[in-house]
């Protein structure tokens, strides 16, 4: 669906099979990645590696414009992000694993995209408006910070993707991401696909306290924790509340602790539930044997983490490598941009 305007050039990506969708998605690097973020979004995106040209980016600008108090970390937790992202999986030989800030044409393509979309659009965003009203901002709120969706744009357009996976909280973006190219292939011609969404599935995942695992909330276990704080993080978890002691029978349905055996263990859910419901097997027991599976579970994410943390020079090479390849996409549609605009 994406003509090519440019002879002589078939718009290939570094590495890419002729014909091959292109995907790009982004994490905001504000700490170590817990189990909610691999499974609504991690997991899927390790699946993705085989079918599609992957260009995975860890979003440091985006953190400014909500926490520029946090700037001076957003390095080192770049750096986590790579070593959850490598523990897990993603292959660095197989996707592109970078930096927005490492990548400039991303800035060049976010000034360009601000005027595809009008200030009343912007402000209309749902996610917009309810970051206005929970963090009561009001007109406090930075000029960066509504902009936010056009970064985001620039973020998928430059590599010319045709697919972003994402959460549900993000699909007002992404329509706004296909507005700014419509907008765009409208006025200087076919340029940008329009990205299409593929939404991750997942349930909300329940953090220690029951509600929704969020750094915010404090009810997060971090894919890279020990067995030891697994176990601790775990121990005083959300559980059936009616149930107050062993003899009671329990509801595995309202108990965190049970989601997260459906999610990690899957084989010992049936006896978990039987024996639950059946006042067979206590609170303190269930958890103990869920924060041993688990941590076996994470263990050969943790081995590959720590090897990779344990040689900084080879983590220095892939973020190096990553970024250099992302920016020869980039700069090629750059060319394609300025060609359509008679810019340059
Ligand atoms: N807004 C996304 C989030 O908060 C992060 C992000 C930035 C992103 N740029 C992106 C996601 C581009 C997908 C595509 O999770
Ligand atoms: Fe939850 Fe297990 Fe206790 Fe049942 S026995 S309420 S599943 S922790």
């Amino acid at each position: 669906m994406n003509s090519n305007t440019n002879s002589g050039q078939t718009g290939q990506n570094s590495g890419q099979i002729p014909g091959q969708k292109i995907i790009l998605s982004g994490m905001r690097p504000t700490g170590r990645l817990h189990w909610g973020n691999y499974t609504g979004a991690l997991e899927n995106w390790i699946g993705l590696q085989d079918d599609y040209k992957c260009y995975f980016m860890v979003a440091d600008w985006h953190v400014l414009t909500t926490a520029l108090d946090k700037a001076a970390e957003i390095n080192l937790n770049s750096r986590e992000m790579y070593l959850d992202w490598l523990g897990a999986g993603l292959d660095p030989e197989k996707s592109v694993l970078f930096i927005q800030s490492q990548v400039k044409e991303h800035a060049e393509l976010y000034l360009i995209m601000a005027m595809m979309i009008s200030m009343g659009r912007l402000e209309r965003n749902p996610t917009f408006k309810e970051q206005i009203r929970d963090l009561n901002l009001g007109s406090e709120i930075s000029y960066g910070h509504l902009g936010y969706p056009v970064l985001q744009a620039a973020d998928i357009l430059v590599y010319l993707a045709n697919a972003v996976p994402v959460g549900e909280d993000q699909l007002p973006h992404l329509e706004l991401t296909r507005e700014m190219a419509r907008r765009f292939n409208n006025h200087f011609g076919e340029t940008f696909p329009e990205p299409e969404a593929l939404v991750t599935k997942f349930a909300r995942f329940p953090g220690t306290d029951g509600k929704r695992m969020s750094k915010s909330l404090g009810n997060t276990i971090e894919i890279s924790a020990s067995p030891e704080e697994i176990r601790k993080k775990i121990m005083p978890a959300f559980t059936d509340p009616a149930r107050l002691r062993k003899s009671d029978p329990g509801n595995p349905e309202i108990c965190a602790v049970y989601t997260w055996y459906e999610k990690f263990l899957p084989d010992e859910v049936a006896r978990t539930a039987h024996e639950c419901k059946n006042a067979a097997r206590g609170c303190v027991d269930c958890k103990k044997i869920l924060a041993e599976g688990v941590s076996e579970h994470f263990a050969p994410l943790r081995e590959r983490r720590a090897s990779y943390a344990a040689d900084p020079k080879s983590l220095d090479e892939i973020i190096h490598t990553g970024c250099q390849r992302a920016r020869e996409t980039a700069r090629r549609t750059m060319e394609k941009v300025h060609q359509a605009m008679g810019l340059g």
